[in-house]
């Protein structure tokens, strides 16, 4: 397998984003990735996308972009794996390059979620119809029980949740792309509107539009287009089972650990090497599990360990969801994992503005499905 950089990142705005088609998004977030990157073509595309046709009623999406990018007749892919569609995507052009098949992928993600259908109901379609969906249960239902679980296992409190939502609109007021760029408060946070006891509105990442766009390419070739390229350390998939009452317990997350695992024997890191993370904080409980099933702190310590800073994009060991996470940068869902790989991007190229993490070399990008039934885990490095 060759090795394979990022050279080139576009995103549009995340939010409600009501004057543009699916196309549009699309389309501008690929062209800034492709000027971004300053190459004269691309050998193929990859689009994750979760929903397209009930969400908008567009299937196809692989051909549909190609020829509104303007770039027929390469090949074109749509990549589905819920909320981790992006990251598949990205993993999927990378395979496509390390394995020489192409020299120069675009690897994009979109979602258009606002435009009057169901969110809810769609959204549901990527759990266990049978055994979560038809008894009832939605979403955010689903990280209730885990963030009940998680309270009631290991002590972790209400505050604690507040804790992670409060650090990421901070983070997220520093990002020009972000949904929401207001920062909040502890009390605001729990105070809100109550969506799945315990989670409140403020807890939850909320419903987006947005389109993000990467592009890949050979190494060896790399230095050919920017001078400061990004090495993709290790690109790790795992699944679990989507119904949560078929796993060994409702507090870890086995697709997160056993895709981390790999992630570090791959890399040859360890969690003390990753220097910032972002990963998939869908909902505040999320966060909290990731950051322990990652290995950033014990079992049952990431409550407390957003609470006393050490995530914080300011004073931080290590600093989580520096472009505000999902939770306020916003959450278009087949967007999300291209999105994560663009904040590794711009922080480990230093061009983070005030975001930007002290000597940032190594990060990690954390996407997950569903309520992590699929998870896809990407660490780079700046060269
Ligand atoms: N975070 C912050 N603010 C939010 C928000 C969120 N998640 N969701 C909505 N808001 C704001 C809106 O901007 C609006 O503000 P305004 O009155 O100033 O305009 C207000 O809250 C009400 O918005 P509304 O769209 O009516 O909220 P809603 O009740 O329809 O939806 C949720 C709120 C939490 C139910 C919805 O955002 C949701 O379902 N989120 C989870 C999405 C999800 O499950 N993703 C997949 C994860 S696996």
């Amino acid at each position: 397998m060759r090795e394979v950089a990022v050279i080139g990142a576009g995103m549009t705005k995340f939010g409600e984003l009501w004057s543009k088609s699916i196309k549009d998004i699309f389309v501008e977030a690929a062209i800034k990735a492709i000027e971004n990157a300053g190459v004269d073509h691309i050998d193929s595309m990859y689009v994750g996308s979760m929903s397209g046709g009930l969400f908008v009623g567009q299937e196809h999406l692989g051909a549909v972009m190609a020829d509104y990018l303007g770039v027929n007749p390469i090949p074109a892919t749509r990549v589905e794996s819920a909320c981790a569609s992006g990251g598949v995507s990205f993993r999927q052009a990378y395979f496509e390059v390390a394995s020489g098949q192409s020299d120069i992928v675009l690897a994009g993600g979109v979602e258009k979620m606002t435009d009057g259908a169901d969110v809810t109901d769609i959204l549901a379609t990527a759990a266990d119809q049978e055994y979560e969906v038809y008894q009832g249960i939605t979403f955010p239902g689903l990280y209730a029980m885990i963030a009940n679980a998680h309270m009631h296992q290991y002590k972790t409190t209400r505050e604690q949740l507040a804790a992670v939502a409060v650090k990421n609109h901070r983070n997220g007021s520093k990002n020009p792309n972000a949904q929401f760029r207001s920062e909040i408060s502890a009390d605001t946070v729990l105070n809100s509107t109550l969506v799945a006891d315990p989670l409140r509105l403020l807890d939850c990442s909320p419903v987006s539009d947005g389109g993000a766009a990467v592009v890949l390419c050979a190494m060896d070739i790399a230095k050919k287009f920017t001078d400061s390229p990004i090495r993709i350390k290790a690109s790790v998939q795992a699944s679990d089972t989507i119904a949560l009452h078929s796993r060994r317990s409702l507090t870890t997350l086995d697709a997160v650990v056993r895709a981390a695992e790999k992630a570090y024997i791959q890399s040859n890191l360890k969690p003390s090497d990753i220097d910032f993370a972002e990963v998939h904080d869908c909902f505040t409980i999320a966060e909290i599990v990731v950051s322990e099933d990652l290995g950033f702190f014990e079992k049952g310590c990431g409550g407390v360990s957003v609470q006393e800073g050490l995530t914080s994009l300011e004073s931080g060991r290590i600093p989580i969801n520096t472009s505000g996470g999902l939770k306020s940068k916003g959450h278009p869902v087949g967007a999300t994992g291209i999105a994560q790989i663009i904040e590794l991007y711009e922080q480990l190229q230093g061009r983070a503005g005030s975001r930007q993490v002290k000597n940032a070399h190594i990060g990690m990008a954390q996407n997950m499905g569903g309520s992590g039934a699929s998870c896809v885990i990407h660490i780079l490095e700046a060269i």
